[in-house]
C-alpha cells in the first residue's frame, strides 16, 4: 500500500493508510499502546489496541524501542485532543530495524554530549523546527532574488587571496601552490555584476575563527547581492527590504515551527520598513548613554552590538563606520576621507550584526593604494583590479549570514543548533 506523509493525514479521515517512520515515543497502559511516530514531516499518535490487532503485532508494539524504523497501517480518525487533529487506530504493524538502546533520552544532556551526537539529535522535535526554519529562510533568500531580476552566480571556494582580512584564513595546498578557502564571493560578484547588473551569490564559507563565542562558526552560509550603479543608499534599501520579506515568509510559512521553539512571534512581526539608520557616530553616542565609551575608530565587539541592538524593536542600520577598521574594498565618504561607506545590519533583541556591506571603492588608483596600504600582494587582485580598469560604475553590495539570522529569527541563544552539522574551534565532529 502506497506510503501516506503524516502532514497529509487529513486528508485520509476514515480511511486505511500506511505510515513508515520512526517511533519517536510510546507510552502504554494494559490493553492499549500510544506510538507516536514521526516521519520527517511530522509525528501522529498510533493507537494499538489489544482487541483490533493480532497477538504478534500487540507482542511487537510491547517490545518496539525508541527510534525503531517501523511501517504502521491504520485507519485515520479525527481527534480532538492530538496537535494535528488526527490519530490513527493500527491495524498492523511492522518493525523494520529494533533500533538499540536510544543514547538521546527525555532527560536533560548537556550540550556538548547533544553536540557529539548531532547526527541523531536533528531527529528531535525542536531541532527539526529549526531546520524547518532555515529551509524556509534560504528559500526566501533565494526567491527574494530569483524573483527581482537577480542572476545566481556561484563563487569558487579555492581562492588565492583574502577578501576579509589575512587573520581568519583557512589555508591549504593547491598542488603545490597556496590557497585559501573562501571568507565571502564578494570579489568575484563584483566581477559579475559587471556582466549581469544585478547577481548573488549563496554558498558556504570559512572564517578561521579562534574565539569561542555564540555567533561565530568557521563555516557558516551566507548570501551576497552585488548591484551595478548602486550606491551605499540604495544598498539600505535593499538590505531593509530583503530582511522584511524574510521574515515576513518565516511568519507566513513556518508558524507551528516558531511555535514549538516557543518564539515570540509579536517581535517579529514588528519587523517592518523603515528600520532606523544611524552612522557610526551616532551609534557611538547611544553606547555613550549606556555608559560604554568606544573611542573614534574602534570597531564594535559583541557586547557593543548588543548594546546597541536593544536599543530599537527592529533591524537597526549602521553607516559610515571609521575606514581603519573596515576592508580595503570599501569606498571612501567623499564627505569625510576618514569614513566608509559601509553598512552592517544589526538583529533586535540583542541578535547584532546579521549583513555587513557597503559601496565599494570603483576608482582604479584609489584601489591600487588601499590594497598597497593593507598589505596585500597587487599581483593577486590584478583580475579584480581590471574591473575598475574597464568600465568601472559605482557599485554596492552585502552579505547576510544565514546562522546568525536562523538564530534570530528562531530566538536561539547561539548559533550552533542553527545549522545541520556545525564547525567551530573545537568542533570538527561528527
Ligand atoms: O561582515 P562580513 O565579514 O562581510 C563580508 O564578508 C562581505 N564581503 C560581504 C559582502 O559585502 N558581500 O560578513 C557578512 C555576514 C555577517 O554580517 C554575519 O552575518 C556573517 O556574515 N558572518 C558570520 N556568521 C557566522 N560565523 C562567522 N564567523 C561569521 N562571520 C561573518
Ligand atoms: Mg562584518
Amino acid at each position: 500500500m502506497k506510503q501516506t506523509y503524516i502532514s497529509e493525514i487529513g486528508k485520509h479521515e476514515g480511511q486505511k493508510v500506511t505510515i513508515r517512520g520512526w517511533l519517536y515515543n510510546k507510552r502504554s497502559s494494559g490493553k492499549l499502546h500510544f506510538l507516536q511516530v514521526r516521519d520527517g514531516t511530522g509525528i501522529v499518535q498510533c493507537v494499538v489496541f489489544k482487541g483490533d490487532v493480532s497477538e504478534e503485532v500487540f507482542g511487537r508494539s510491547d517490545a518496539a524501542t525508541q527510534e525503531s524504523s517501523v511501517v504502521v497501517q491504520g485507519v485515520v480518525r479525527a481527534d480532538k485532543r492530538s496537535a494535528i487533529g488526527f490519530e490513527v487506530g493500527v491495524t498492523d504493524l511492522k518493525i523494520v530495524q529494533a533500533a538499540q538502546e536510544y543514547p538521546i533520552a527525555k532527560k536533560d544532556h548537556g550540550v556538548g554530549f547533544l553536540m557529539d551526537h548531532r547526527h541523531l539529535w536533528l531527529r528531535s522535535s525542536r531541532q527539526h523546527a529549526i531546520l524547518r526554519v532555515r529551509s524556509e529562510i534560504v528559500k526566501a533568500c533565494r526567491d527574494y532574488y530569483d524573483e527581482r531580476g537577480f542572476t545566481l552566480v556561484d563563487a569558487p571556494i579555492f581562492t588565492p587571496t583574502a577578501c576579509e582580512g589575512t587573520t581568519t584564513l583557512f589555508e591549504t595546498d593547491y598542488f603545490g601552490e597556496k590557497a585559501y578557502l573562501t571568507q565571502s564571493g564578494q570579489l568575484y560578484m563584483e566581477a559579475a555584476a559587471m556582466a549581469f547588473g544585478k547577481v548573488y551569490c549563496f554558498g558556504p564559507t570559512f572564517r578561521a575563527e579562534k574565539s569561542k563565542t555564540r555567533r561565530h562558526l568557521t563555516e557558516f552560509w551566507m548570501i551576497e547581492p552585488e548591484v551595478a550603479f548602486y550606491d551605499l543608499n540604495d544598498d539600505m534599501d535593499l538590505a531593509e527590504d530583503f530582511v522584511a520579506y524574510v521574515v515576513a515568509r518565516v511568519l507566513a510559512n513556518r508558524r507551528p515551527e516558531l511555535l514549538v521553539l516557543e518564539r515570540d512571534v509579536a517581535k517579529l512581526e514588528q519587523v517592518q520598513k523603515p528600520f532606523p539608520r544611524i552612522s557610526y557616530d551616532e551609534a557611538l553616542a547611544i553606547l555613550k548613554e549606556h555608559g560604554v565609551d568606544v573611542p573614534w575608530g574602534e570597531d564594535f565587539g559583541g557586547d557593543e552590538e548588543t548594546m546597541l541592538a536593544n536599543h530599537f524593536d527592529r533591524p537597526v542600520l549602521v553607516h559610515r563606520y571609521p575606514a581603519r577598521c573596515k576592508a580595503f574594498y570599501m569606498k571612501g565618504d567623499p564627505e569625510d576621507a576618514l569614513k566608509a561607506l559601509c553598512v552592517d545590519m544589526l538583529a533586535p533583541e540583542g541578535y547584532g550584526e546579521i549583513i555587513g556591506g557597503g559601496q565599494r571603492e570603483d576608482d582604479l588608483e584609489t584601489l591600487e593604494r588601499k590594497i598597497e596600504e593593507h598589505g596585500l600582494p597587487k599581483e593577486a587582485f590584478e583580475w579584480y583590479l581590471d574591473v575598475r580598469r574597464y568600465g568601472s560604475v559605482p557599485h554596492a553590495g552585502f552579505g547576510l549570514g544565514i546562522e546568525r539570522t536562523v538564530a534570530w529569527i528562531c530566538g536561539l541563544k547561539h548559533v550552533r543548533e542553527t545549522i545541520p552539522f556545525p564547525r567551530m574551534l573545537e568542533r570538527l565532529r561528527p
